[in-house]
């Protein structure tokens, strides 16, 4: 166990203990060999890549990348890098996203399946879109939104959509005309919603009446008017509301429409019918979406990511990375809410021209067995998910995967680490030691994969993520900035020390926030025009091997980690002190075996609060999933008589970790209140039992 490391935290003095501390971490795996059958086949299996893509190479590497789009003009300069951190790439050259997911695949591949909708209910039959039906969507809805919303290039669109066909249609429509979307993961409350929406001031909001999850329907369209009061407070409503539905002669939810306000969108598509809506060349650095995140500060900010740099990125790294040919059926078990949804179900899969599965549901509903049904019977032969779906997986169903005859070639696995046992479970059960696994190291602001090894090239190594990938380059560097060197065995803050086409422009209406949050931290010189003195800090603690190859150990800021899902304890406490009787409230991390982490929450209370602790636990838990949404459910609620504190009365974090997670809290006698230590312990203790 590599426990000591030279960061305790990205925050000088915070006092907590970060996810990365409490992380459980193994020692360095042996190798495995790449599959034999990739050295013949995967799109990179030729080693002059890395001479291309090294760092003398650097920034025309990228251009390998944009050469695989269409551009309607070729850019000038590659990368304008005059203004750290602020870059543009491809710099001069227009196109169009949805040219190039759709358009351009209708001279050879019109009938080929672009987009197979999988319902979670195992008797309804997919819906597949072929790219010309894609094609046909996407114009017709981008004729209501341009016609009957009048909507423009650069106005912002929010989408409350869960995993149903109709979100990836209503991106590439935005696309088509240059239309910021910007999605907001489904599982996410109505006030989260409504907030994001209004933070970028979306002129329409776009929601669905319901969805299947778990086996039950979700009445999705309940969270409207919390999303339209939210943003009203927020001063942004937005003008309309297009609203989907599930099944076209039946409603999944009671909710009323607002005839001035809301549309139906079967009404509104069925009089465009046939509609030629012309893709809009937008230059390559026009905003394509805004992707919501939860940071070190209270509120999520808006990742901005680029045309022409970001579509290059992604479509580069599923290409190398994932190893996508057009002929795959590929499956990401993700959201297209987050990330990599937006990266590795919609953007870069279709600008291959490959096959993608949009899966409605949970993993193992109605069993463990359900997605190794679906990918014997769809062919899938790339698949990617998390961890702990993974965990999830092999815990229910260790054996169900021998039940099928699996094809996957390449399978991914992103969004948080992966214990080697999990790891080799997937290689082995689920690979059957023929594919090649690569553990893909990235984040909402990176756009695309950052480390990972790659399939043909590289052999894997259980528990690491991998090298950095082509042009990328990944180092540690400590709390002063030196470098630690690699297989030095010393943990730090990973940091990237070149720009990338993916990486995002801004955050949304506050760029000082993108240099404080991932540049200051390391650049020295703020008026520095030279890239090299602007390294990106990546908020995560890791080593480098001798190997180069990167182990993550976790964040070192207020961001928790749920299932490979963002959330910021911030947000969690905020949501908490929304309940009148509580007075404080703390969010840690928890380790758990299945989800990585969860967050725990300990409340104390107003004096002269007299109902049952019990009555506060349930409120808090209703308030966390009211202003967040249920990813954010705590682990526990803890009513505590009192937070530790300094004498400056702050509170600590770090002993609340330490309590969690049954660590020790550490010298607590310089505490204000250092008994009441004892006490929360005791009670924690107590209630979980030996
Ligand atoms: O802590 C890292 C973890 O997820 C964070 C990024 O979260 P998000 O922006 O939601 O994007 C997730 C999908 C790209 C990172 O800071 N993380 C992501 N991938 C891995 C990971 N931790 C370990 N191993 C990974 N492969």
């Amino acid at each position: 166990m590599a426990g000591r490391y030279a960061s305790p935290g990205g925050r000088e003095g915070s006092g907590d203990l970060s996810e990365s501390e409490i992380a459980v971490h193994w020692a360095e795996e042996e190798y495995l060999a790449p599959p034999a059958e990739l050295a013949r086949t995967a799109n990179l299996r030729d080693p002059g890549l890395l001479e291309r893509f090294a760092p003398s190479a650097f920034p025309g590497c990228f251009e390998e990348y944009a050469a695989l789009l269409t551009w309607r003009r070729r850019w000038d300069q590659v990368l304008d890098a005059q203004r750290p951190p602020f870059y543009r790439w491809f710099v001069g050259g227009s196109l169009n996203v949805a040219e190039n997911c759709v358009d351009r695949h209708l001279a050879t591949a019109a009938e080929r399946p672009a987009i197979v909708f999988v319902p979670e209910p195992e008797g309804e039959p997919d819906v597949v879109l072929t790219y010309g039906e894609l094609h046909r969507r996407v114009q017709e809805l981008a004729a209501v939104l341009r016609d009957d919303f009048g909507l423009v290039a650069g106005d912002r669109v929010t989408i409350h959509l869960p995993m149903v066909p109709e979100l990836p249609v209503t991106m590439l429509a935005c696309a088509r005309l240059g239309l910021v979307h910007s999605v907001v993961f489904g599982g996410f409350s109505g006030e989260a919603a409504g907030h994001r929406s209004a933070d970028c001031a979306s002129r329409l909001f776009v929601t669905t009446d319901g969805y299947w999850r778990g086996g039950r329907v979700v009445d999705h369209l309940a969270n409207l008017p919390s999303s339209m009061e939210a943003a009203r407070a927020d001063g942004h409503p937005p003008e309309r509301v297009l609203v989907f539905r599930r099944y076209p002669d039946r409603s999944l939810s009671a909710e009323r429409l607002d005839p001035s306000r809301d549309v139906e969108a079967s009404v509104a598509l069925a009089r465009h019918a046939g509609a030629r809506v012309e893709p809009r060349a937008q230059p390559s650095d026009a905003p394509l979406f805004l992707m919501y995140t939860s940071g070190t500060t209270g509120r999520p900010k808006g990742c901005q990511h680029a045309t022409g740099g970001y579509l290059a990125y992604v479509t580069g790294t599923a290409r190398s990375i994932l190893d996508l040919h057009p002929e795959d059926v590929y499956w990401c078990l993700a959201d297209i809410g987050w990330i990599t949804g937006h990266s590795y179900i919609v953007y870069a899969p279709l600008a291959l021209g490959a096959t993608t599965v949009v899966y409605e549901g949970v993993p193992a509903q109605p069993d463990p067995g359900r997605p190794w049904r679906v990918a014997e019977r769809l062919g899938v032969t790339v698949f990617q998910t998390s961890p702990t779906a993974i965990r999830l997986l092999r815990r229910l169903g260790p054996e169900r995967p021998r039940e099928h005859r699996l094809r996957f070639r390449v399978l991914a696995t992103v969004g948080e680490p992966i214990e080697p046992e999990a790891w080799r479970w997937y290689y082995r059960e689920v690979g059957r030691g023929r594919a090649a696994v690569v553990d893909t190291w990235w984040q909402t602001e990176t756009g695309g994969i950052l480390c990972s090894t790659k399939p043909a090239l590289d052999r894997m190594k259980p528990g690491s993520c991998g090298p950095g990938a082509p042009g990328i380059r990944p180092a540690i560097l400590d709390e002063d900035g030196q470098e630690v060197p690699h297989g030095s065995g010393r943990a730090g803050n990973l940091v990237l020390l070149a720009p990338w086409p993916g990486l995002m422009q801004t955050i949304w209406g506050d760029p000082d926030r993108l240099v404080r949050q991932y540049f200051a931290k390391y650049n020295r010189d703020r008026s520095s025009t030279d890239w090299r003195d602007w390294p990106y800090f990546a908020g995560d603690a890791a080593l480098i091997a001798a190997d180069g190859y990167v182990r993550i150990l976790g964040r070192v800021d207020d961001v928790i980690n749920v299932a490979g899902h963002r959330l910021g304890t911030k947000e969690i406490e905020s949501a908490c002190l929304t309940v009148p009787e509580v007075a404080e409230a703390a969010a840690v991390p928890v380790a758990d075996e299945l989800k990585g982490r969860l967050p725990d929450v300990y409340v104390a209370l107003r004096p002269g609060w007299a109902g049952s602790p019990q009555e506060v636990e349930a409120r808090v838990v209703r308030a966390i999933e009211t202003s967040i949404g249920k990813i954010a459910r705590p682990h526990r609620v803890w009513v505590v008589p009192d937070m530790p504190k300094t004498r400056s009365g702050k509170i600590l974090r770090r002993v609340l970790a330490g309590i969690s997670n049954h660590r020790d809290t550490g010298d607590v006698t310089t505490l204000a209140n250092p008994e009441v230590v004892a006490q929360i312990r005791e009670q924690v203790d107590r209630d979980r039992g030996p």
